[in-house]
């Protein structure tokens, strides 16, 4: 079977946006791939968190993703620091990544903004421990929201280059990314992306939040001011009909083609109604499974010890060809 790897990073809760861009597709692939996914603890410290509540939330993604359908049974789980090997093999992949490269990478120019008084080497050098994380498992396909694009792309650069000086010791990892649901915007700005790290909290909607709270942010959405309040979808002249129009196909399983036809004449409150009533049917039955999963921590430190046993596997066979090709003496 081919390989799957993708994580989240547990800083703050996941997002609608996180469960269309990425979630979704990791359940689905579970039937017809080797799954491995993890959450990313390592990243997550790249910009300032409180001990206590990153402890939290990464407990809360294991229990989250489980809730959302990812099976223990089938795919393998862990917590990207219980494996050194990302840091190890981040560290080699360093050496083989150009400054001018990563100074590119639009999501350090983002948050380089955001997080200004914390500008730290760390940020900047992200991209690579992603990398180290897609290759130490030889990933296949990497299913990922659109944002997450351009470190694929420089993932496949940093392989290539290792793989022509030293031989073929990296898969080629092909991104996987879902033809609706790839970018859910901002409810209150939907130009710019949902994210679980946003200030406004009224810009995202949390998998765990309150339906009641839910059905009051996507009814307060902002919709576009023209003329005739029209439903169409064109993310440039209605960015938010269009994201509320992708959020209900998401949802609902339907075409954003043929919602459009039955909205045609009506109001933006109809249309808002829908996508509330959608929305929390997704989230209603995930809480209830991550609220009896979490309470179980038992569990839950079994499944992410028994998947990261197996993940270590993977992950020290690769760095072990890593040191070998680069020259490094053998232990044994
Ligand atoms: P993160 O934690 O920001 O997001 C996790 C996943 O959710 C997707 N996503 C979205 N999809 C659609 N609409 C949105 N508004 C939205 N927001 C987020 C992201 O594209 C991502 O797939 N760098 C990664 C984490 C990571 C990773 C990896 C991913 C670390 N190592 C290896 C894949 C493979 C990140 O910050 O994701």
């Amino acid at each position: 079977k081919p390989r799957v790897l993708s994580g989240c990073q547990p800083s703050g809760q996941l997002t609608i946006g996180n469960y269309m861009g990425a979630l979704k597709q990791w359940v689905a692939m579970q039937q017809t791939h080797d799954c491995v996914y993890m959450i990313v603890d390592l990243h997550a410290i790249t910009v300032r968190q409180d001990p206590k509540a990153l402890n939290d939330a990464c407990l809360d993604g294991l229990a989250l993703y489980m809730a959302c359908g990812v099976d223990p049974e089938k795919s393998t789980i862990f917590m990207q620091s219980h494996v050194p090997e990302h840091a190890q093999l981040a560290w080699a992949l360093n050496c083989y990544t150009q400054m001018g490269e990563l100074n590119r990478m639009t999501q350090f120019k983002d948050k380089s903004q955001t997080h200004s008084n914390n500008i730290n080497v760390g940020l900047y050098t992200y991209p690579v421990l992603q990398a180290a994380d897609i290759l130490l498992y030889q990933a296949n396909e990497v299913p990922i929201g659109e944002d997450q694009k351009q470190h694929l792309e420089l993932t496949r650069d940093i392989a290539t280059r290792f793989n022509n000086i030293y031989g073929e010791i990296f898969t080629l990892p092909e991104p996987h990314i879902p033809r609706s649901g790839a970018r859910v915007m901002s409810l209150q700005d939907p130009n710019k992306k949902m994210s679980k790290s946003d200030a406004n909290v009224n810009n995202f909607v949390g998998l765990l939040e309150d339906p009641k709270k839910v059905i009051k942010k996507i009814k307060r959405a902002v919709t576009d001011s023209d003329e005739k309040a029209r439903i169409y979808f064109d993310v440039n002249e209605k960015p938010g009909v269009s994201n509320l129009l992708s959020l209900l196909s998401c949802t609902t399983g339907k075409e954003v083609s043929s919602l459009v036809p039955e909205y045609e004449d009506k109001m933006y409150g109809h249309l808002k109604g829908d996508v509330a009533d959608a929305v929390v049917s997704l989230i209603e039955p995930i809480q209830s499974e991550f609220a009896r999963l979490r309470q179980d921590e038992t569990y839950l430190r079994t499944v992410m010890q028994q998947g990261s046993i197996k993940a270590q596997a993977l992950a020290s066979d690769t760095l072990s060809k890593v040191y070998s090709a680069l020259g490094f003496v053998s232990k044994a």
